[in-house]
């Protein structure tokens, strides 16, 4: 059977990740989850101090980006790719909720959109990929064979993600997580360089009442009916 390309967007913390590494394991196609790749680029600008609560150097950033290598190397005991910020595993520290505050600010940049969307285009050019994002039906792969826009609502959004980052031990308040959401639907959906929106050809899945089986199920079958008919 000929592999496809399956784009993956929607507004943030709509749990596409997970739906995105669930498919791409039962398919055997290569995860990538592109805003690990926007949060690798925040961190830098954070550990180069380019980047604060009361400044944004933006030039000085956009002149080193030549300096940011990222790679992603998978994880056999996990089941997907870590990624790795000139050769240091990041995964963890990009996930916090300091860094979500920033990567915004940083993915309306186009010379970041530029150099990201052209490796990411790289790593999707055979096909059997599964990436998600909020530019991959639009932007990254306008010619995906399949192409799904994932929506919650924003209180759904917020409890899951607080609820991952209170797991993993992050001292956050469900208030500072609303509101990052909020937020970053919002600069996300405004921006002037690939914003966020469905492709017109992106079927619309709201998950706010599926389980997480509900939802594979779901979008696994949809997922079929696109092999099937390639
Ligand atoms: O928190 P969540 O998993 O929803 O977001 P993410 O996928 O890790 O993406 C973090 C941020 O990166 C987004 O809020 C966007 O600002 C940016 N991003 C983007 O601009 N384009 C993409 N293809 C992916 C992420």
């Amino acid at each position: 059977m000929s592999k496809i390309t399956i784009a993956i967007d929607g507004f943030s913390s709509t749990g596409k990740s997970t739906i995105a590494k669930q498919l791409a394991n039962k398919l055997h196609y290569v995860y990538v989850d592109s805003g690990s790749m926007y949060r690798a680029v925040t961190l830098y600008a954070m550990q180069l101090e380019y980047i604060s609560k009361n400044y944004f150097l933006k030039e000085k950033l956009v002149e080193d980006l030549v300096n940011i290598e990222l790679r992603f190397k998978y994880r056999d005991d996990l089941g997907y790719a870590e990624i790795y910020l000139n050769g240091v595993n990041v995964e963890k520290k990009i996930r916090t909720l300091e860094v979500s505050n920033f990567v915004s600010k940083i993915a309306e940049i186009p010379e970041v959109r530029r150099k990201l969307v052209e490796q990411q285009q790289e790593m999707g050019k055979d096909k059997g990929v599964v990436m998600d994002g909020r530019d991959i039906g639009t932007v990254v792969f306008p010619n995906a064979e399949l192409k799904l826009f994932i929506t919650a609502s924003a209180e759904i959004r917020a409890k899951r993600r607080f609820d991952e980052l209170i797991k993993r031990g992050d001292k956050v308040t469900f208030e500072a997580i609303y509101n990052n959401v909020v937020e970053r639907d919002r600069i996300d959906s405004t921006r002037e360089d690939s914003p966020l929106i469905k492709a017109d050809d992106a079927i619309e899945i709201d998950n706010s009442n599926l389980s997480l089986e509900e939802q594979f199920e779901k979008i696994y079958a949809i997922v079929q009916s696109k092999l099937n008919a390639n």
